[in-house]
């Protein structure tokens, strides 16, 4: 049989490591697939020839992404050029030719994947986005088939690994956030703008796609509520430790009665959950089902073959997809198109979790009192107290706070009247705190 043809929009990091995946594994992948698959068309601005391992069995390779999108003789084309645009209209011409289509776009996915699926369907086509969320593990697949059965309850994940990588080397190291970040870049780790790592944008974009595939609601990035690790604070780190807890930068989406949790932020989470010890540049995605219970996956969540093992996988499902009638496909977004809910998405005010409260306290009597009367006020109940001495020849203290878990709207209200008092100092710190009980 032919082997099937595949044309490659971009030859960066990801697009690298699928050549080199594809040459170095090319009679086990065509063993699984039922067929051979070649690159034969790829465009790229530019590359470097010494890191690509196979680039010679390229039949072609150009500057013009849209050459390939129109190449009759392509069959699927890998989208791992990143970004909004040209991407969206790249992949969208893609589908008008008729072509199946492989992304490791989570930006494309989270903004665009509404538009994206509709137009695939319409024409019979698939696209495959297992690469746009954790990297080298095959979460997208886990929940969307391994857990079909489940009512899926909540998912939290650490899902960028450059961030996680700069909250590992700052803990363990006590290096300079600037200096990590620049290595996560060196390492192919990092956005091509950091400022999505570091700011939560990506985990966001990854989240409202989990989101998305747990309930069965559409994409809604723009409701995912996005608080990136700039502002953590070594101090915060220790202080967290002494309390048995480790700071992550998780996305966490969980189903209430209320609503959808869509929210990405730093956490506390009990240092001894499994989670907690998930280091370096590596993701993990817990999702607990009704019927499974709590499951966890681990794996790297960036990085050029890891990242590669999750696209050559999509295109060995579209290869053996390719005679299947398209009417019965695994849905893209795990429940049937017509089948999507309109399930309000909670705004973090109505979001109900527990907190860590680092306050900047004047060291004189009765401020501990009235901090804590400001609390029971507003219905906020306190779990732990940590106060320590003062330094010497200060006059504030720090006084940490961990909360019984609250509204948001009401933890607000304290904070405001807190930052108010005249026995407080500056800003109240909060970092948003979850048990992640099974
Ligand atoms: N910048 C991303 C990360 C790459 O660090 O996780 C993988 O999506």
């Amino acid at each position: 049989m032919e082997p099937v043809k595949i044309g490659l929009l971009g030859l960066g990091t990801v697009g690298g490591g699928s050549v080199t995946v594809l040459t170095r594994n090319a009679d086990e992948i065509a063993r699984r697939a039922g067929r051979a698959i070649q690159i034969t068309h790829a465009a790229a601005r530019q590359y470097d020839p010494e890191r690509i391992e196979g680039l010679e069995q390229i039949g072609r390779i150009s500057d013009d992404a849209f050459a390939v999108v129109d190449d009759l003789a392509v069959e699927i084309v890998i989208e791992l050029i990143g970004g909004y645009s040209p991407a969206r209209e790249l992949v969208l011409k893609a589908i008008e030719n008729g072509k199946h289509v492989v992304t490791a776009n989570k930006a494309l996915i989270a903004m665009h994947g509404n538009e994206i699926f509709a137009a695939a369907q319409a024409k019979g086509v698939m696209v495959g986005f297992e690469a746009a969320v954790a990297g080298g593990i095959p979460i997208i697949k886990a929940v969307r088939e391994g857990l079909a059965a489940n009512r899926i309850e909540w998912i939290a994940g650490i899902i960028n690994g450059t961030g996680n990588f700069i909250l590992t080397e700052m803990r363990d190291k006590g290096r300079d956030f600037a200096d990590v970040l620049a290595e996560a870049q060196r390492l192919g780790y990092a956005e091509a703008d950091p400022t999505f790592d570091v700011e939560g944008i990506d985990a966001a974009h990854k989240l409202t796609i989990l989101a998305s595939l747990a309930f069965g609601i559409p994409l809604q990035f723009d409701k995912t509520f996005t608080e990136g690790i700039s502002k953590i604070e070594p101090q915060d780190v220790a202080f967290a430790a002494e309390l048995g807890y480790r700071i992550k930068h998780l996305g966490i989406t969980r189903r209430t009665a209320a609503g959808i949790e869509m929210r990405v932020h730093p956490t506390l989470i009990p240092h001894r959950r499994l989670i907690a010890n998930v280091d370096g540049v590596m993701n993990a995605v817990l999702v607990k089902g009704d019927a499974v219970g709590p499951t966890l996956y681990y794996g790297a969540g960036a990085g050029a073959l890891p990242t590669a093992s999750a696209v050559v996988a999509d295109v060995v499902d579209l290869v053996r997809a390719l005679t299947t009638d398209p009417t019965n496909r695994v849905p893209h977004l795990a429940f049937q198109p017509g089948e999507l809910a309109d399930t309000p998405v909670l705004p973090i005010d109505a979001v109900e979790t527990a907190y860590y409260l680092r306050i900047t306290a004047l060291d004189r009597p009765g401020v501990m009192a009235s901090i804590a009367g400001i609390l029971s006020e507003e219905g906020i109940s306190i779990e732990a107290i940590k106060q320590k001495e003062p330094a010497e020849g200060e006059t504030t203290v720090p006084l940490i706070l961990l909360t019984h878990r609250i509204e948001e709207a009401a933890m607000n209200r304290a904070i405001a009247r807190i930052e108010a008092f005249d026995g407080v100092s500056g800003k109240v710190v909060r970092i948003r705190m979850e048990g992640l009980e099974g």
